[in-house]
């Protein structure tokens, strides 16, 4: 097995130039590419009127990439369609939620639902798998392309009546009950009567607006499978995958995830950005790596696009500094991705992507420094041959759930911006800088392999998720949970009789009374006042609950306003677990010193690395191979311990001193060492 190293290639861009497509083999075997993706805005190209095909150029483009040694990942042609399938069959257009039906353009934007565009799409995948599906160089499949949007159209609105049917037992008083309706008069008395939320119509029923993300999360996920059943069918053989955006907020990845083989993702980072250090940037991005290789619990994933310079759509695309490549493309494989794919291969000549990023530009030599930096990464990916397939566990995880941040984005409440994705980041981000690559974990998930877990602004609760939770502590798990946990259930009606509810209050032995917004110039702090935890005082920035302690001990209390002295900050004992609260949104340093302190307490090994400097562990069951990322803008000495063995190092590196305990790594930035040790 190999770390695969290309990306998307479009050679029918040049069809007219086969000298180029001659250079390009020429080329990528210079870069060591040894994976491409073909096929993802090619429907017109194999079908450029209804029902005449063309394929024997791609024919000739997989057989010579793989006498090359170059495998092909193939992907489904539905991210863009041809103007004749448009012409003819207008229902396959996305509505928009103002009820508008879209025009011919740009791409990514059909109905879902459109029978018609899974009959053609079904089509076009026949052809794809009963042509290639047997040719040696293909590696996989790759459907359509970041799949995403909603379409509002009527068959979309009467599948989320059935799926509403379906969820509420075709029972419409029960949806009346768990919606509110009561409320502005919006009782409905028959499904039919259900619009899908839109500007012009029904905005303001938040278990309608929650029910119609999940399903068109669903219905995507639905249309995704349509497309895998072809291969399914004629190619079982050979994994399926699709590239998902990041945290892209419209659907549930976790939901599309079960559907794939393996998880692919598209990453483009704002590297060099005017608010962060590089350092930051890497470690902000560790957790896009830690969401989608949490995905399928820790299997190896595919990063399917980077950019090796800059892209096109940033406000401002500054070039990637030398050396940030290489960076990023290690740390992608630190964190679990058994690919670095670049998007793209070859910059095209005309249209809207001319300008993004590319391993060849238009000057078409590789006597650039950004074909020097990819093939230096090159170089270096076959030198981890043994890393791909190797997994990652932690026995830290945290929550991140989309429909627990689809809850909070709709709650009509607080303040506009509620950051949820922003803390969790924050929160990973503190752990990285301990050395702990956190798994994550949705809301689903058992917590049952793990010491600690850190639950931020658990707001939507489900009965199963608190299950959950009783079942991790009550057996002797950490919990640390804060504010605006546990206050709604799955429909987003309040739980009654106090907060955090569905049996939490008693887990975390306090209820909490009320919740205080501060604008964004204001802070308040909490003060610590148990000896044995923590001691001096932390800032505290836009939200302080007030808490009421029953069981709980108080670690913490606030020092300033109205509610100055009471809790802000407890740990209940709860079978053989403790549960922590912290009921503010205390600052990163804050936030850092009690996870530090939690994670000593539980005996989670803490390592203190250098500013800047990242490490990520991945593990064949046999051995961990530690890899250590200078992300820091200067060099910094890396702390080895003596029974490891240095595997690998992108640059060479001196020992500098021989400690008793540990050897001493010089680390050059944006270099990457890895460690090879048994378990
Ligand atoms: C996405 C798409 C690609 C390309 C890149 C540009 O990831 O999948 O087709 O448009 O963005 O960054
Ligand atoms: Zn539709």
């Amino acid at each position: 097995m190999k770390l695969l190293h290309g990306g998307d290639y479009n050679p029918e861009q040049w069809l007219d130039r086969p000298d180029i497509l001659v250079e390009d083999m020429r080329l990528m075997k210079e870069a060591r590419i040894n994976t491409v993706t073909l096929g993802v805005f090619s429907w017109s190209s194999y079908e450029p009127e209804e029902g005449h095909y063309q394929f024997e150029w791609l024919d000739e483009i997989i057989d010579t990439l793989y006498k090359n040694g170059i495998y092909t990942i193939l992907a489904t042609p539905s991210g863009g369609r041809p103007a004749w399938l448009d012409e003819a069959y207008p229902e396959v257009l996305r509505v928009s939620d103002m009820g508008v039906r879209n025009l011919h353009g740009v791409r990514h934007n059909h109905c879902m639902s459109s029978p018609r565009y899974r009959e053609k799409v079904r089509g076009i995948n026949n052809k794809l798998a009963h042509r290639y599906g047997g040719h040696p160089g293909l590696l996989m499949w790759h459907i359509s392309n970041e799949l995403g949007g909603a379409c509002y159209c009527d068959l979309c609105k009467k599948k989320f009546q059935e799926f509403l049917k379906d969820k509420y037992d075709h029972n419409i008083d029960l949806l009346n009950k768990e919606w509110w309706t009561t409320f502005w008069s919006h009782q409905f008395n028959r499904f039919e009567q259900i619009d899908p939320p839109s500007p012009r119509g029904e905005g303001s029923i938040t278990g309608l607006k929650l029910d119609w993300k999940r399903f068109t999360s669903w219905n995507m996920t639905d249309y995704m499978k349509s497309e895998i059943l072809v291969f399914k069918a004629l190619t079982p053989k050979i994994p399926v995958t699709t590239n998902f955006m990041c945290l892209y907020p419209g659907l549930n990845y976790y939901e599309l995830a079960e559907a794939l083989d393996v998880v692919a993702w598209d990453n483009y980072p704002k590297w060099h950005n005017e608010d962060q250090k590089i350092w930051e940037t890497a470690f902000e991005n560790a957790f896009d790596h830690a969401v989608m290789r949490s995905l399928k619990k820790g299997k190896p994933y595919l990063l399917m696009e980077s950019v090796p310079s800059q892209v096109n759509w940033h406000p401002y695309n500054k070039l990637k500094r030398p050396g940030i490549h290489r960076l990023s493309c290690l740390q992608a494989v630190a964190c679990g991705s058994d690919s670095v794919l670049y998007f793209q291969w070859r910059k095209s000549r005309g249209s809207y992507e001319q300008y993004h990023g590319a391993v060849i530009d238009h000057l078409g030599s590789s006597d650039t420094r950004v074909f020097k930096e990819v093939e230096e990464v090159g170089r270096l990916l076959t030198q981890l041959d043994e890393i791909c397939g190797t997994v990652v566990k932690s026995k830290v995880a945290m929550y991140f759930d989309w429909e627990n941040r689809w809850a909070i984005e709709d709650m009509p409440a607080l303040s506009n911006e509620k950051k949820y994705p922003e803390t969790c980041r924050l929160y990973y981000k503190s752990f990285l800088r301990m050395g702990i690559d956190m798994d994550i974990v949705s809301c689903q998930e058992s917590l049952d392999n793990y010491q600690i877990v850190i639950a931020p602004m658990l707001y939507l609760l489900k009965p199963s998720t608190a299950e959950h939770i009783k079942k991790f502590v009550k057996n002797g798990g950490t919990l640390l949970a804060t504010y605006l946990t546990g206050y709604v259930n799955e429909n987003t009606l309040c739980y009654l009789g106090g907060f955090p509810g569905d049996g939490l209050r008693e887990v975390f032995g306090l209820y909490s009374e009320e919740i205080d917004v501060l604008y964004p110039r204001d802070h308040n702090s909490v003060r610590f006042v148990v000896d044995n935890f923590l001691k001096g005082s932390y800032r505290v920035k836009e939200y302080c609950e007030l808490l009421k302690t029953e069981s709980a001990k108080i670690l913490a209390v606030y020092a300033q306003d109205f509610y100055e002295g009471t809790p802000a900050i407890t740990v209940n004992s709860y079978g053989k677990g403790k549960a922590y609260y912290v009921g503010a949104r205390l600052d990163e340093v804050g936030m850092s010193e009690i996870f530090k302190k939690v994670c000593s307490e539980v005996g989670v090994l803490v390592v203190d690395l250098p500013e800047g400097v990242q490490m990520h562990k991945r593990t064949d069951g046999v051995f961990e191979y530690k890899f250590y990322l200078n992300a820091a803008v200067k060099e910094q000495v890396i702390p080895i311990g003596v029974t490891e063995t240095v595997m690998f190092a992108s640059d060479t590196l001196s020992t500098r001193a021989d400690a008793e305990s540990s050897q001493q790594w010089v680390l050059k930035p944006n270099h990457c060492l890895i460690c090879k040790s048994r378990l």
